[in-house]
């Protein structure tokens, strides 16, 4: 009986594969850092070889880690950064331009253009979106444009469009099958999630012929085999979700009002919303959460497009720590008394600002402050941004009455003191599970559960396990001072846009 599924987890800067176990535990983990490029101010591409290649050594490391065959696999699943875009040559494979990266602002005119012309409501009403540089549905339409003869060959049918969970299914099916998951689907501004399907409204507006659309299946479903030369035997492609939507899952929250927030290059907080797509009236997204058996799961999103990256940035940028580790010991030196702010819009502010042109700034700066303040800010200013999302949360879905707990993971999650404030500053608690993995966990339940590998979502809910729960100790009136000087620096921010 297969032992494993094999979880492809292809992220923002990374790609992993990873062995998981019928119990849940992982038993073997390979990683490949996935080059970035920066061709122009706010623009980001990777090259699909890269992520390809990157893809296909991970998952061939861990199966030697394993000692494992292809016939120890019962199935794979596939979870990915979102609305990143790569158009290609169906009959190569070859993609014809770099992949198109969801950080990259290089389509804000024409949004702006796009909003301004009036079409904001019919968007948000179909897709549950916000028109922004961030979904892909500019993006394809710019790869049209950039490439020569690109529009033409893409109508005759000889070009294909997917998000990267899309690319690596045609690739490890040998070109065969061209398709996605409703949760991927739902990033691309040209979806309707009302009725789970493509929408030609949209696809006329964006300027993207429907010849290159994959095909739309559930999370768990029969995506087809991998080419027989790539593992030495065919093995089954059963599960498939955005990373977010995948970590919701592996956070086992599956029941309406449950929330989680992934703290990995951004930080994505999911409310579960149930069978109703809830519309956003503070500027948060409707997704779609999961679709298993034909039956869709909604989510209201909030994106925050910095978090861990602001860590990179106290370590990179301005070189000031090692480790990412280290802002924790120095953030806990930082003078309570100094309200030192980071407004860390490095690419734009995302939910609930939604303001692709702002750039970064630093409030209540003294000549007292050091490093230690910094830090502080870098890691108050994810709480502070989850704090925005959790408050937009609770005014859209009233019927929290404020008291949600929050199931944190990724990266950030790992950082005592940034779970600890962030439970001060929402006044709630905050859970950190005793797997963190749970993207990867999400995206291996899913393949499980189409051929009986793992168990329905109520008995898997039952083995979350948590490791620690952060309670809120601030007093009030400093939660309050702290809050309202976030307030007031984005603010100062926002209104100069
Ligand atoms: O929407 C973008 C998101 O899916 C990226 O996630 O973890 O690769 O930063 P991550």
């Amino acid at each position: 009986m297969a032992a494993y599924i094999l979880a492809i987890d292809q992220g923002t800067t990374s790609s992993r594969a990873l062995l998981v176990r019928r119990d849940g535990t992982i038993a073997a983990l390979a990683q490949e850092e996935l080059p970035q490029h920066f061709p122009a101010s706010g623009a980001v591409e990777q090259e699909a070889e890269d992520i390809w290649n990157t893809v296909l050594t991970c998952c061939r490391a861990v199966l030697r880690q394993a000692g494992a065959g292809a016939s120890d696999i019962a199935a794979i699943g596939i979870t990915n950064q979102r609305e990143t875009t790569l158009v290609w040559d169906r009959a190569t494979g070859r993609a014809i331009h770099r992949a198109i990266v969801w950080q990259d602002r290089r389509t804000a005119d024409t949004c702006a253009r796009l909003e301004g012309e009036g079409h904001g409501a019919l968007v948000h009403a179909r897709t549950g979106l916000l028109i922004d540089p961030y979904f892909s549905a500019t993006k394809i339409a710019h790869i049209l444009d950039a490439v020569p003869n690109a529009r033409a060959r893409a109508e005759r049918g000889e070009l294909a469009f997917g998000t990267v969970d899309s690319f690596l299914l045609f690739r490890l099916t040998g070109g065969r099958v061209h398709a996605t998951d409703a949760t991927n689907a739902s990033r691309t501004m040209l979806f309707d999630i009302h009725k789970g399907a493509w929408d030609d409204d949209l696809l006329a507006l964006f300027g993207v012929p429907r010849a290159l659309l994959p095909q739309v299946r559930d999370c768990a479903a029969e995506f087809g085999a991998t080419d027989p030369e790539l593992f030495g035997a065919p093995i089954p492609i059963r599960g498939m979700a955005g990373d977010q939507q995948a970590a919701m899952v592996g956070q086992a929250c599956f029941q309406p009002g449950m929330v989680k927030s992934t703290y990995g290059t951004g930080c994505f907080a999911l409310l579960n919303t149930g069978a109703t797509p809830v519309a956003s009236r503070h500027r948060l997204i409707t997704t779609i959460a999961y679709q298993i058996d034909g039956r869709r799961t909604y989510a209201l999103e909030g994106s925050i497009f910095v978090a861990g990256a602001a860590v990179q940035w106290l370590r990179d940028g301005l070189k000031m720590i090692s480790h990412a580790a280290e802002s924790d010991r120095l953030a806990a030196e930082a003078d309570e008394g100094q309200d030192v702010i980071l407004v860390p819009a490095f690419v734009g502010l995302g939910a609930p600002y939604w303001r692709p042109q702002v750039r970064g700034a630093l409030f209540g700066l003294t000549r007292a402050t050091g490093p230690a303040e910094l830090a502080r800010a870098a890691l108050e200013a994810v709480c502070f941004q989850t704090c925005d999302l959790i408050d937009a949360m609770h005014a859209d879905w009233p019927g929290q009455g404020g008291a949600t707990v929050l199931r944190v993971d990724g990266g950030m999650s790992a950082s005592d003191f940034t779970m600890q404030r962030l439970a001060d500053l929402l006044g709630a608690p905050v859970d950190r599970p005793a797997e963190t993995e749970t993207t990867v966990l999400g995206a291996a339940y899913l393949a499980g559960l189409q051929c009986g590998f793992f168990p329905p979502p109520d008995i898997f809910a039952q083995s979350w396990r948590l490791e620690r729960r952060f309670r809120p100790t601030m007093p009030a009136e400093v939660r309050a001072g702290r809050l309202a000087a976030w307030r007031a620096a984005v603010d100062c921010l926002v209104g100069r846009d």
